[in-house]
Parts: C-alpha cells; structure tokens; sequence
C-alpha cells in the first residue's frame, strides 16, 4: 500500500514538474509576431480561444470583459487606420479586440473602471497569448491605437472600451526574443 501511494505521488511529481517546465518553455518561447501566413484556423482552435480568454481570473470574478473576433477581411482592413496602419492585423486570419466593459465594473466604482476592468481583460489577453503559442499559433499584442476610431469601425457601445487587439495565425517569421531584465534589475527579494 505504501509504495503504491509512493509510486503514485512520483508520478503526479514528475508529471506536474514536467507540466511547470512545458508552461515556462511556452511563456519564454512566446514572442510578437508580425507576419503571418494566409492560412485559416481551424475551428476547435478558436473555440479553445475563447476558453483561454474566459477563463482568465477577473476582480470578483465580474469578467469586465467583452471580446470580438473579427474575421471579416473588411473589418480587419478596417482597423488597421486606428491601428496607424499596422497591416499585420488584416494580414493574420483573425484579430480579437478586447474590451473592458466599464458598466460591469462600475461596480467597485473609479478602481473598477479605471483598474480592475483593464487587468481583466490583460489577464485573458496573456492567456490567448500563450494558448496561442501552444499550438504554434502566433500572435502579437497591440496597444497602440485611436480607441474612437477601433470603437467607431466596430460599431462597439459606448461602455466598451477598447484595450488591445490581437492578431491571431500562423506565423510567417521567427522573430528573435528581445532582452529581459536580469533577475536582480527585475524583482527585489525580500527574505
Ligand atoms: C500593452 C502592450 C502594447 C503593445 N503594443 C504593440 C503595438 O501596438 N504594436 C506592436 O507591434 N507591438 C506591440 N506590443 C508588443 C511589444 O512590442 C512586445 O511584447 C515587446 O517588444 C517584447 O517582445 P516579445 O513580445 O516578442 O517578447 C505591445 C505589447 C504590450 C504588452
């Protein structure tokens, strides 16, 4: 019985260190890719998008969050102008607009909407992120955009606030990983 239990807690070990490893292989193998292939995704691929994004943590577990998955070629076109004519976004298949939605988080007042409601939906973005990367999908964070003009080509109501937008596909570069922080620069250690 004892060595049952035993056997057992090894293999649980070796299989949780061995899960721990593959997340940070993805989380540093992840990078911003810019070029993507003219290649649709497959359909169970987007639906574990969604589940990556839904399943982020949230301020109360409100999800102050909206996403919208464009897919038509004209509304990718669209948002590259607001984007200041980042043309990967039409480029790659899909591009999710994240959204805070400041009427769910009005809830905990000015810290919901001006706080909580941003760190909701970075929390699904990161997930997508690495999903994404998981599957050898690439994709890229984009911040830089005119929120009227996203919000306007979207036709979004006016308690969504637009926060990234990711273009999601596969990836037609490799980019190389930019410099990190060391350790010490990065963190301070308070034993
Ligand atoms: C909040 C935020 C906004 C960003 N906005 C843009 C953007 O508008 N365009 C772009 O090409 N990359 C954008 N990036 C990607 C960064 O440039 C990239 O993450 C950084 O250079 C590190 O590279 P890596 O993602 O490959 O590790 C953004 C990233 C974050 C987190």
């Amino acid at each position: 019985m004892y060595n049952f239990a035993l056997a057992l807690e090894t293999i649980v070990s070796i299989l949780f260190g061995y899960m721990n490893t593959n997340l940070l292989e993805i989380i540093k193998k992840r990078r911003s890719v810019r070029r993507f292939m003219d290649r649709e995704l497959p359909e169970e691929m987007v639906n574990e998008l969604v589940e990556a994004l839904i399943w982020a943590p949230s301020a109360g577990n409100l999800q102050s969050r909206r996403f919208y998955f464009i897919r038509n070629r004209q509304l990718r076109d669209d948002l590259v102008v607001p984007a200041w004519g980042q043309n990967f976004i039409a480029e790659a298949p899909l591009a999710v607009v994240a959204c805070a939605d400041m009427r769910i988080s009005a809830h905990y007042g000015d810290r919901g909407t001006d706080l909580y409601a941003l760190q909701d939906v970075a929390a699904s973005v990161q997930n997508l992120l690495l999903l994404a990367c998981s599957h050898g999908l690439a994709t890229v964070w984009v911040g830089a955009f005119d929120e009227q003009g996203v919000a306007q080509a979207l036709g979004l109501p006016e308690y969504l606030r637009p926060v990234a937008i990711v273009p999601v596909g596969y990836p037609a570069e490799q980019p190389r990983a930019p410099r990190r922080l060391s350790h010490d620069k990065a963190v301070v250690f308070i034993d």
